[in-house]
């Protein structure tokens, strides 16, 4: 996967938390948008979030704050270059002032990208405001600096980092996530689970990461198969999206690891929704780690109140409550069961191992890999 590191300078034994985005949420939220301040909104959603009405409800906000608006309907899962580059022309031609991302990462992923190119493209004009109300609990795209965006051609998922695509404002309003069918709801709930846990061993992580992080993880634990079971539980659902925005929070700052570099190279070249192949590779990784991260698992297992006698014993409860979290939703064991020919698989090792190694995510990771390590890791997953 190609690295695109932009924007953050780190200043010598100085430790960070950067916290930016203001964060509305609660059984109203959307009615947060009727305060919003600006002429005209560039909205970027999925034609799904048309189609269920959601986006009139934005539309409806928006029209009460006196804000005209244009709609891009287009974002596909993994939004595309070329999406992003359609949506960059239109608005550049838009003039817009405000930028509303209506959806799950793709859609906020896909209208952070565009802002950049517009921004880089014409910065005269001035940076847009970025609203973003997400509609999965997943990637904490509303928080983060982060977007993914995908070279079809080349098979490659593009992370572009750079803290001027942290959004302004996010709105956490459940309603939005309650049509999310179970099979979306556990792979972006471990997507989730997989933020928390990755900031919470990574190089980076500090006392600020640590706090959100936790939390994040207990409130999976408490919450992910409530809504995975019974959609309409809006007690469930609301705790995990502020779960998804707290985990987005920390690995903002902390960065992520290896479950998620393997992650990216999976849907790069199999197309594996990426919450489920975090799923899957987060006990590996977590077995693989646990040499190297002293007692943080355990400190885990000890808050989720699982067997924690010894260090051991504590990293060896979490990989099984890990493992037992997926079973409960149909997620697999292996990568096999993902749906990958071994043909392919065996291919394809050569090159995800390769992409693996120079994803970002690596560099935060506890342990440090070689490239046989994380051959080793994938051929041990399938
Ligand atoms: N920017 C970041 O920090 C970050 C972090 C992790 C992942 N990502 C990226 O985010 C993308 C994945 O995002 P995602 O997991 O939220 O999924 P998604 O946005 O790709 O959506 C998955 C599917 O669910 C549907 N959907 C979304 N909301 C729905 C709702 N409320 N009801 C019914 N269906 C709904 C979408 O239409 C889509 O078909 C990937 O491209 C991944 O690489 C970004
Ligand atoms: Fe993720």
């Amino acid at each position: 996967m190609k690295t695109c590191l932009h924007g953050f300078r780190r200043v010598k034994d100085v430790t960070q938390f950067n916290g930016r985005t203001k964060i509305c949420y609660g059984e109203n939220a959307i009615n947060s948008l009727e305060k919003l301040k600006g002429r005209h909104a560039f909205i970027v959603t999925d034609s799904f979030m048309v189609k269920v009405g959601f986006a009139d409800r934005i539309i409806s906000g928006l029209e009460r704050a006196n804000i005209s608006h244009t709609l891009f309907d287009k974002v596909e899962p993994d939004p595309s270059l070329e999406t992003v580059r359609q949506g960059t022309v239109q608005l550049l031609s838009d003039g817009a002032d405000l930028i509303v991302a209506l959806g799950g990462g793709s859609a906020i992923d896909a209208a952070k990208a565009m802002m950049y190119f517009a921004y880089k493209a014409d910065p005269a004009k001035g940076k847009a405001q970025l609203v973003v109300i997400p509609t999965t609990s997943g990637t904490g795209s509303e928080v983060t600096a982060v977007t993914v965006v995908t070279d079809t051609a080349a098979q490659l998922k593009i992370p572009l980092i750079d803290e001027m695509i942290v959004p302004d404002i996010a709105v956490l309003d459940a309603r939005f996530t309650r049509s999310v069918p179970p099979s979306v709801t556990a792979a972006t709930g471990m997507d989730v689970l997989t933020h928390a846990l990755e900031a919470f061993v990574s190089t980076k992580a500090n006392a600020f990461t640590d706090l959100h992080a936790l939390h994040a993880i207990k409130y999976v634990f408490r919450y992910l198969l409530r809504c995975y079971r019974n959609g309409d539980d809006m007690e469930a659902r609301q705790n995990m999206l502020l779960a998804s925005c707290m985990a987005g929070m920390a690995f903002n700052n902390s960065g992520l690891g290896v479950a998620h570099s393997i992650a990216h190279t999976l849907g790069g070249l199999f197309h594996v929704p990426h919450g489920k192949a975090n799923a899957v590779m987060l006990p590996y990784v977590i077995r693989f780690n646990s040499f190297d991260v002293r007692d943080r698992y355990r400190t885990i297992a000890r808050k989720l109140e699982l067997p924690c006698d010894t260090v051991e014993q504590g990293n060896e409860s979490l990989i099984e409550a890990v493992r037992w979290l997926n079973s409960q939703m149909g997620i697999p064991n292996r990568i096999r069961d993902l749906g990958i020919k071994e043909d392919d698989f065996q291919t394809g090792i050569e090159t995800m191992a390769g992409h693996a190694m120079d994803d970002a995510c690596t560099t935060t990771n506890p342990r440090r890999p070689s490239k046989r390590d994380i051959r080793q890791l994938l051929r041990q997953a399938y």
